[in-house]
């Protein structure tokens, strides 16, 4: 199968959502349950939209869709994140404060688990401090194919479309790495440098 790169439209975001939600729907244990444990309701789609929207509006960010270049069908979705510059460690730890303070100031929503999300983004912002220290990289920040779609390619397509730009650029990749995307990401030369344990959870 060939496929095409598609970069997201705004108007595409509730769309780029959906498949992201039934990627990680089948996955057991998956992340997606325990940030969102009422489901893909009304309200987490409109929290979700917000939120894709804002980081529309950062060049950074490339949300794209993979496409059979045959029918245009959409069968999997990535966001990248280019920080095309170095950042001083002390730029980092104010970019992380700036963002525990957004997510203190979040108004409670039914159906999203708030204290998950403040662990789950503690988490991965220790991690990428300790491995990339502030430097210029890539990073995959999702990447999910329709189960129907799954094993035919489509994964690998969004991550080498990424993976490419990084190249051009000279600069690292980074991910973190779901269960069911490690087999993908080690065939594509990625190794395991750390674990995100245990999450810290607070209701
Ligand atoms: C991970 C995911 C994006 C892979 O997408 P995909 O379109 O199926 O990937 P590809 O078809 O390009 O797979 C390429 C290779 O990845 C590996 N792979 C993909 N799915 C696999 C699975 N279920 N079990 C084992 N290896 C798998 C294989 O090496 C595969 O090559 P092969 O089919 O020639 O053996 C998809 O399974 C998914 O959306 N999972 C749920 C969401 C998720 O976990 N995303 C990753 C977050 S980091």
């Amino acid at each position: 199968m060939a496929f095409e790169i598609t970069p997201m439209k705004e108007d595409e975001i509730g769309v780029w959502n959906k498949v992201y939600w039934e990627a990680f729907a089948l996955v057991e244990d998956n992340l997606s349950s325990l940030l969102y444990p009422g489901g893909f309701t009304e309200c987490t789609q409109a929290f979700m939209r917000n939120n894709t929207r804002d980081s529309l509006s950062d060049p950074s960010f490339s949300y794209i869709f993979v496409r059979d270049s045959g029918t245009k069908e959409i069968l999997a979705v990535a966001c990248w994140y280019f920080q095309t510059e170095d950042m001083s460690m002390q730029e980092v730890s104010d970019k992380e404060e700036k963002a525990r303070k957004e997510r203190a100031e979040q108004e409670p929503i039914p159906g999203i688990n708030f204290g998950v999300i403040a662990g789950f983004r503690e988490a991965q912002a220790k991690s990428k401090r300790e491995i990339l220290a502030g430097k210029r990289h890539a990073l995959l920040k999702v990447l999910a194919t329709l189960p129907a779609a799954q094993r035919k390619g489509a994964g690998a397509a969004g991550l080498v479309w990424g993976l490419q730009r990084a190249d051009e650029l000279g600069m690292p990749a980074y991910l973190e790495a779901s269960g069911m995307g490690r087999p993908l990401y080690v065939k594509h030369g990625f190794s395991e440098v750390s674990t995100i344990g245990q999450l810290e959870m607070r209701i």
